[in-house]
């Protein structure tokens, strides 16, 4: 029976791939090999039964693999690590299973087994339909590689979704409403479109300090972050959140639902986060040992593989709600973040300038207040009186 039990949602982290893009700064490494992957998908199913048993029984309503490049499993590693979810919780009859894969480990037997492992959802990792953008961002495939690998997995998973990346040196938003319309023809039920962020410590971030090439400049991010909102909403989607967009409220990422709701997952794999209410009400922010060699000898060692847990405060919390909530369409109860202390009159200077709106309860970012959500957060969290 899973009737009153809390929902939880499970984050499988797979670290490796096979070439490390020079624009990410996930937890990635190159890929290690076979023993390497069985020693960590077993640690993983280790880790996940005993984090399991010790907060005792949930309803279960997705399970993400994300990477790095989980397609790199294989897939009875993939089945193995479902099948001790199953077990430990109770699965909820939606149950959805997503699985970041890269084009290239797109051949249709390894799709048909991973679908027949449980996997129901594909993100599979576009990034775009344009060779020079495709090779400028290092990637291991071209375009008609891409479009291989969605042609396969729509044949394979009831649900398709495609990541891109825009906003890259020279593009235009002529370019990228082009890219976006050979995008849709791929047939996604879901687009999740990121502006190309330069992170610290990659080999982007060294290349722009160095004066090779400059990012877009903010108006321009701008402008292309409109011609996004206008190209899919054209096409029947709806942004449902500053980056991501669905043609239906059924086609939405469940699991990305859990954190942009404030929901508990728990995290599993290298470097993996979690967040964990527990019976009596309070919050905990949980991250995995980061190394995966260290994360396997960490379960193997004491069947845990947690390097830190730490209890947040309420306003940590709430800070986090707030911050997850302003990102999506519906917005965050005002009830949720009141160990914020923000005053009506903040909301309403904010409101004023079109950026926030306050309805039945709830405060959400408007289209432009999405558009520039870290300062507003940064606005609201400043003017708050924590209590
Ligand atoms: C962690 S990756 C995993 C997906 C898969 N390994 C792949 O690359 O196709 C998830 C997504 O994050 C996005 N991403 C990673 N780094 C980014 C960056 N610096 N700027 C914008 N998007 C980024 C990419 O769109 C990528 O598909
Ligand atoms: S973008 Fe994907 S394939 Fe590239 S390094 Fe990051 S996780 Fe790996």
């Amino acid at each position: 029976m899973s009737e009153g039990l809390r929902d939880i949602a499970l984050y499988v982290h797979w670290p490796f791939c096979a070439r490390v893009c020079p624009y990410c700064d996930f937890n990635v490494v190159r890929d290690r090999g076979r023993a390497a992957a069985e020693a960590l998908a077993a640690a993983i199913g280790a880790d996940l039964s005993g984090q399991a048993a010790r907060l005792g029984p949930r309803r279960l309503t997705s399970i993400f693999f994300g990477g790095g490049t989980p397609s790199l499993m294989e897939p009875e590693q993939a089945a193995a690590i479902i099948e001790a979810a199953r077990a430990s919780f109770a699965p909820s009859p939606a149950l959805e299973v997503t699985l970041e894969a890269n084009p290239t480990d797109a051949e249709s037997g390894r799709f048909a087994a991973l679908a027949a492992a449980g996997v129901s959802r594909l993100s599979l990792g576009v990034q775009s339909l344009d060779d020079e953008a495709l090779a400028f961002l290092g990637r291991n495939h071209d375009a008609a590689a891409a479009r291989r690998a969605a042609r396969a997995a729509r044949a394979a998973f009831p649900r398709l979704s495609i990541d891109l990346i825009y906003a890259l040196p020279g593009q235009d938003a002529r370019s990228w409403r082009a890219d976006l319309g050979d995008a849709l023809e791929l047939g996604p039920e879901h687009v999740s479109a990121y502006q190309l962020t330069i992170e610290a410590g990659t080999a982007f971030e060294r290349a722009v300090a160095r004066g090779r090439w400059s990012p877009s400049d903010p108006d321009l991010a701008a402008e292309l972050y409109e011609a996004t909102d206008e190209t899919l909403s054209a096409a029947g989607f709806e942004a449902y959140e500053v980056s991501n967009h669905a043609r239906s409220p059924a086609a939405r990422s469940a699991h990305n639902l859990t954190y942009w709701r404030g929901g508990d997952w728990l995290g599993v794999g290298p470097g993996a986060h979690g967040r964990i209410t527990d019976a009596a009400g309070e919050r905990w922010a949980t991250r995995a040992e980061p190394a995966h060699a260290a994360y396997v000898r960490r379960v193997a060692e004491t069947g845990c593989g947690l390097s830190t847990r730490d209890r947040l405060t309420p306003e940590e919390a709430a800070l986090e709600r707030l911050m997850m909530g302003l990102r999506t369409l519906e917005g965050v109860e005002v009830a949720e973040i009141q160990a914020l202390g923000l005053g009506a009159s903040q909301m309403e200077s904010l409101a004023d300038q079109g950026l926030l709106r306050m309805e039945a309860g709830r405060l959400m970012a408007s289209g432009r207040g999405r558009a520039v959500l870290d300062r507003l957060v940064l606005e609201l969290a400043q003017t708050g009186q924590p209590g």
